[in-house]
């Protein structure tokens, strides 16, 4: 089997780049190789573990490419960087700007995402870290979850790969809750890798099939 080159997207801590690292090494992921990983904030914690790891780290700063006016030129150095690695497949894992229509398209069907709830609810705009928790409590509903999902041009939508559920407690804080979603992250993250690596992923429409 042909080995996946994997480029991994980051804002934050990092800990589903770790359990993609995990997965790699203890060999549940057996064609794999995460060859970059790349930060949107300097201080992000992910740069460190993929140091440890021995995997190239970089932090890119959106604010050097303009990024709040247009997104574009700060996709088009992300893509530069990917495409000089060789990457076959990008994982955003806690990344938290919007990449262009350009870069999408230059990865089209090769994008996945992980989102702290079912989407399509409690996704989009705005949704990340800690309010996506609050606005599941918000809303009374008894499950949440996490998905990963291919990455199209709308935030937090493309077709479903993997989803986990957990159940809401009614004494639930969001912290308790991300921690219980986090946990499933972790499981569904590696386990949708392996699916892409292995050939087993086939998007029909706006579905996902699994081949097993
Ligand atoms: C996760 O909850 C992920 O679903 C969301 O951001 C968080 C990142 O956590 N997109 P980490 O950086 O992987 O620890």
């Amino acid at each position: 089997m042909k080995t996946i080159k994997i480029g991994v997207l980051v804002s934050g801590s990092g800990t589903n780049l770790q359990a993609i690292i995990d997965a790699i090494n203890s060999g549940k992921i057996k064609n794999a190789s995460i060859v970059i990983v790349i930060s949107s904030r300097k201080d992000a914690y992910a740069l460190v573990r993929a140091q440890n790891a021995g995997i190239k780290a970089l932090f890119i700063d959106p604010n050097e490419y303009n990024y709040k006016n247009d997104i574009a030129p700060y996709s088009k150095k992300l893509l530069e960087e990917l495409e000089k690695e060789d990457v076959d497949l990008v994982c955003l894992a806690g990344f938290l700007l919007k990449l262009s229509p350009e870069f999408v398209v230059a990865f089209k069907g090769r994008i996945l995402n992980i989102h702290p709830a079912l989407l399509p609810a409690f996704g989009g705009k705005g949704m990340y870290g800690r309010r996506v928790h609050e606005a599941v409590l918000a809303a009374g509903v008894r499950f949440s979850g996490a998905t990963v999902h291919f990455v199209d041009e709308e935030y937090d939508h493309g077709p479903i790969v993997l989803q986990a559920v957990v159940p809401v407690l009614q004494d639930d804080t969001p912290e308790a809750l991300a921690e219980r979603v986090l946990k499933e992250e972790h499981k569904i993250y590696p386990e949708s890798i392996r699916l892409f690596c292995e050939g087993k992923l086939e998007i029909r429409g706006n579905k996902v099939y699994i081949k097993e």
